[in-house]
């Protein structure tokens, strides 16, 4: 991989399909600094060069740029601009009807940006996790400024979705660009969303201008999305923030939260997050595995004794009769989340035909691991 490759951009003679060279620029997050009113300062140069870089393509060009998040790797387009949302969705080759959520690096751009006051509902979980894994879905009402919107962001919807990211690279790029960035995970779409920048130049080299490398997201799953517009409000995806906290923290408002069904129908218009598409899936198959006895009477009767075959345990496997590799995902669920999508990727990068997953909880952090895990797996024994 070339750290330092020039960005090239050549047109073929097909119609529209851009290449290029990706290049990937390294940034320290620990040299940026927001203060308590939202100013930024960078010291180091090389740092600052590379993300004032970043912010040209995203605020003066219709080109696209992965940056770190907190939760995963984003690719982010401005999301006042058309044509940067069709490069995101091309370059992801994601669903059109899949709406994405924009980011923006302080709260006082929701009013700047779109001419909206924070509905009162969400104002006790916006002062403790933002900025943070938590994302908002805010009322689309054309007034002037929301028209600058793309509606290529929203899918239809009635309603658009906005986070405040909290990793300073992510922070900083968005100030920088003085625009809204639109940015679904860097992957390509159905591959385990991305915690590195290796992992996104594994799926979108060639595809996008610049990747930039501020080391691992330690989340490691997406921001929790919630609709507090509908009545009951919504848990939408479960992310970085737990549905127990949410009801903790939101007070009365959000005692009777619904969690929105795992599987929609095929026909209706995405309502809640990825849930019609198939999802955060390696190459090999997973089988998510409840009981560590199971997994012998599986490869015997399914005749499997020749494949290559990993286990991931999480709490309570041991794997020492296991006949093939074995990973532990890590003691909590925090560690387990935070390694969930790089530990899928590398034992498939290993060139396994099977992996078995040891199932967790699904209190706390254990529902966010386990929807994505469900929509990983093939099928559960
Ligand atoms: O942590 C995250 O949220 C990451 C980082 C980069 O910020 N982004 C991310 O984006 O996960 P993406 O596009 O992979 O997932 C966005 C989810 C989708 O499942 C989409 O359906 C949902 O948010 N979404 C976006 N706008 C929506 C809307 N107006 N109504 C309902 N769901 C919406
Ligand atoms: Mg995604």
């Amino acid at each position: 991989m070339n750290r330092f490759g020039k960005f090239i951009c050549k047109m073929s003679t097909k119609a529209e399909v851009q290449t290029f060279k990706t290049e990937i620029l390294p940034v320290s997050k620990s040299a940026i600094h927001f203060d308590s009113n939202d100013q930024l300062t960078i010291n180091d140069e090389s740092t600052e060069k590379n993300l004032l870089k970043a912010a040209k393509i995203l605020s003066s060009s219709d080109q696209v740029v992965a940056f770190p998040s907190e939760t995963v790797y984003g690719l982010g387009g401005s999301s006042f601009n058309d044509e940067s949302i069709k490069n995101i969705y091309k370059a992801k080759n994601r669903p059109a009807d899949n709406p994405l959520i924009t980011h923006i690096s302080s709260i006082s751009q929701i009013n700047s940006f779109f001419n909206l006051e924070i509905p009162e509902i969400y104002k006790p979980l916006i002062k403790e996790f933002w900025p943070g894994p938590l994302t908002i879905l805010l009322p689309i009402n054309n007034n002037d400024n929301q028209n600058k919107l793309s509606k290529l962001t929203t899918a239809n919807q009635p309603t658009f979705a906005v986070r405040l990211p909290s990793h300073p690279i992510a922070r900083a790029l968005i100030h920088l660009s003085q625009v809204p960035i639109a940015a679904p995970s860097a992957n390509a779409s159905t591959r385990p969303s991305p915690t590195l920048a290796q992992h996104v130049y594994h799926d979108l080299q060639g595809k996008i201008p610049l990747i930039l490398d501020g080391g691992a997201s330690n989340v490691g799953v997406e921001s929790t999305v919630i609709d507090g517009l509908s009545n009951p409000p919504m848990l939408l995806r479960p992310g970085g923030v737990s549905l127990e906290e949410i009801k903790k923290i939101g007070g009365k408002n959000w005692e009777n939260i619904q969690v929105a069904k795992k599987i929609s129908d095929p026909n209706e218009p995405v309502k809640t997050p990825g849930m019609k598409y198939k999802h955060y899936s390696p190459t090999a198959k997973v089988i998510l595995v409840n009981n560590e006895e199971t997994i012998k009477k599986y490869i015997s009767e399914n005749s499997l004794e020749d494949k290559k075959i990993a286990l991931l345990t999480t709490q309570f496997f041991q794997g020492n009769k296991f006949n093939g590799i074995v990973d532990h995902l890590g003691k909590s669920k925090e560690e387990i989340s935070s390694n969930l999508f790089s530990f899928l990727r590398k034992i498939d990068e290993l060139g396994v035909d099977l992996i078995f997953v040891e199932s967790v909880d699904e209190k706390n952090e254990g529902l966010a691991i386990m929807n994505r895990l469900n929509k990983a797996a093939s099928e559960t024994i």
